[in-house]
């Protein structure tokens, strides 16, 4: 099969000791719903788990009750309508998986909540193939309705190039190319993949720290004990 394999990005909050970089996250929330929401869902995340990441409590209130949700049913046995809660998950683009495919000519976007996780090396990977659009190979027919991706297992991709430079407008400053939204937005997605990781991490650190304090103070009570 034709498949390019993606470079391996140097990406800064991967490391043991590192975090996100929350600026990037939430300009990455931003390209994810400016951009992507209208094709992808991201199932697994509610409005509140954003405060503090990427938004403060009052934003997240105000965005949640942007958004129409169907609830119910009430004491009459009808589904109603009512403005989100933060408890609310993010809304998705269509109702069901038919009409996701019928909206784009058969192949359904699947839900982003784990594709970095899911994919493999799924940082260079979402990267490589958000910024990876490009003209194909001569001799390379493409069927309609296909985009020409190398990094894409087969190279046609139902989902045209989602990113243009510019195309969103970041309110802290950031020059919005192509290859920053990216960045942005896989940032964003790794978070949503694992929402814990940095509790994890720190949590590491401080069992680790007890950890090696007690096999220091075995080993010395084990040679002073055998003296
Ligand atoms: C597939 C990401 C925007 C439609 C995918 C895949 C990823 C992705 C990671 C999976 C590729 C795979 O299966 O390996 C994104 C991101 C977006 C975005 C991060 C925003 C920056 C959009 C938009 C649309 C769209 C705006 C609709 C116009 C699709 C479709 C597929 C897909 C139809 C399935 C492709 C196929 O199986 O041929 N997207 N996407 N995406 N996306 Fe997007």
């Amino acid at each position: 099969d034709d498949v390019v394999h993606p470079p391996h990005f140097p990406w800064r909050h991967t490391g043991y000791f590192s975090s996100f970089d929350h600026a990037a996250l939430r300009r990455g929330f931003q390209v994810y719903r400016e951009v992507c929401a209208s094709c992808h869902s991201l199932h697994l995340i509610r409005f509140r788990e954003l405060v503090g990441v990427t938004h403060t409590n009052e934003e997240v209130k105000q965005m949640a009750s942007d958004v129409d949700v169907m609830d119910g049913p009430n004491e009459e046995g009808e589904m109603f309508e009512r403005p989100g809660k933060p408890y609310d998950t993010l809304p998705s683009p269509y109702p069901n998986k038919e009409a996701g495919r019928a909206a784009n000519g058969g192949a359904y976007p699947p839900d982003l909540s784990l594709m970095v996780k899911a994919r493999h090396s799924g940082h260079d990977y979402v990267f490589a193939l958000l910024t990876g659009y490009c003209e194909p190979p001569e001799g390379k027919e493409m069927m309609p309705g296909l985009h020409y991706n190398p990094y894409f297992p087969g190279g046609a991709i139902s989902m045209p190039p989602p990113l243009s430079d510019g195309g969103v407008e970041y309110d802290d400053g950031t020059v919005a190319t192509i290859s920053q939204q990216a960045r942005d937005v896989v940032q964003f997605l790794h978070w949503t993949s694992e929402p814990e990781s940095e509790d994890r991490k720190k949590n590491a650190c401080k069992y680790l720290t007890v950890v090696a304090f007690m096999a220091l103070s075995a080993g010395y009570y084990k040679r002073w004990k055998w003296s």
